[in-house]
């Protein structure tokens, strides 16, 4: 069969480590191994009823049976101004400082072209989630890793940053609640973030992807919080993981309404908004009780307290798991982060996420998803201790 030449741009798509991945568990799964797959970063609960049900009726709503307003309707971008507003006692205007978008990871690489030509350079952290880059290998920029440290509690040190990379910086992408390290920002940081993006003109982009997800009785903080944050970026907000809706795709930009005319521009061609019952769902998930956000919370928070309990017991080192539903854990002895995925899974068919995949400094590292049931966390912890003593 004929096969036709791809473009430039995209073959400039870096590979997706993580398809790769999968097809391994696929392979040993079609074999008949018995697996627990703990790498990847799908909720794994349902979305509660009076959501679902918000969506029922709406379906049956001739008006949504029409083409949406290409930015969305007016009614899903006032329940975001009063859920932030309620929850971060934030103001942002509807009209010019929200963006509906179908699902964040469009919307974060429709930022890179929004905002970056080639030999512009994006600032992402490492190890960082993997579509940070691929919106800017479509735009045809530069990245420059922001490394993630545990001495630096796996915040970017802009110290690092020379002369010449901040003068060519653009955009700066970070993501607290943080994929994969679960690690949270403080005041104090993002601070320093807006004075850097003042100081050079970048645009920061704050993926706020696990925002509804802290421990201990700490609320992650929101970048919009800090004075200052909203002349220079937006926030990106998803309704996947704080209502287990990732298969709905809705979620929104808020902030710098230079970002957020960009970000429609660009949908309007791409895009012509989200079916209506959609958004008017999404608009009941954000005005109704929260309720079911703390029960989410609290039960990953339980799983944590069970697993990570239990792998330092078992003599494995774990980062301080703050926040999102991510464990990142240090890779034994004399492993790198892809023997040890490899092994665990060959050994005792136990399937986690290499650290390399998130970036050069996620090596030494594994990232490990709480998003399982208690059940499966615990035999997942006697397969950890099986491994360990057959190593
Ligand atoms: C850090 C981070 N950002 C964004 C996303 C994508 O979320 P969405 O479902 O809104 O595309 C994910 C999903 O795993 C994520 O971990």
């Amino acid at each position: 069969m004929k096969r036709f030449s791809q473009s430039n741009t995209i073959q400039r798509l870096p590979d997706q480590f993580f398809a790769e991945l999968v097809k391994k568990l696929n392979h040993y799964q079609k074999k008949g191994h018995d697996t627990v797959n703990l790498g990847q970063g799908n909720p794994d609960q349902p979305t509660p009823d009076h959501i679902v049900h918000s969506l029922q009726t709406a379906a049956e709503k001739p008006v949504y049976h029409k083409y949406p307003p290409f930015q969305g309707f007016d009614f899903l971008k006032e329940a975001v101004a009063t859920y932030y507003k309620r929850h971060y006692n934030v103001e942002l205007d509807p009209g010019s400082e929200i963006a509906i978008m179908p699902g964040s990871k469009t919307g974060l690489v429709e930022l890179s072209q929004c905002f970056l030509d080639p030999g512009d350079i994006a600032l992402v952290p490492d190890p960082g989630y993997p579509d940070y880059w691929s919106g800017v290998a479509l735009a045809g920029g530069e990245m420059n890793s922001m490394p993630l440290r545990e001495e630096n509690d796996f915040l970017p040190d802009y110290g690092e940053l020379d002369k010449e990379t901040l003068e060519k910086s653009k955009l700066m992408f970070l993501n607290y609640p943080n994929n994969p390290t679960a690690a949270l920002a403080n005041q104090q940081f993002f601070e320093e973030t807006i004075e850097l993006a003042e100081e050079n003109d970048i645009c920061v982009v704050h993926d706020f992807a696990y925002g509804a997800i802290g421990y201990d009785g700490e609320k992650p903080l929101s970048f919009m919080q800090v004075p200052g944050a909203k002349n220079v970026g937006v926030e990106i907000y998803t309704m996947s993981k704080t209502y287990n809706m990732a298969g709905w795709r809705v979620a929104f930009a808020v902030g710098n309404p230079s970002v957020i005319e960009a970000l429609e521009k660009i949908q309007d061609h791409y895009f012509c908004s989200l079916f209506g019952g959609l958004q008017e769902a999404s608009a009941t998930a954000l005005l109704d009780s929260q309720e079911c956000v703390e029960e989410l919370t609290a039960t990953y928070e339980k799983r944590r307290n069970v697993f990570v309990g239990g792998l330092e017991k078992l003599g494995y080192e774990v980062m301080p798991c703050k926040g999102s539903f991510f464990v990142w854990m240090k890779t034994p002895e004399g492993y790198s982060s892809q023997t040890f995925a490899d092994e665990l899974l060959e050994k005792v068919g136990l399937f986690v996420a290499p650290g390399v995949g998130f970036g050069t400094y996620g090596e030494g590292y594994v990232r490990i998803g709480l998003n399982n049931s208690e059940d499966t966390l615990k035999d997942a912890l006697q397969r950890f201790d099986k491994f360990k003593n057959n190593e």
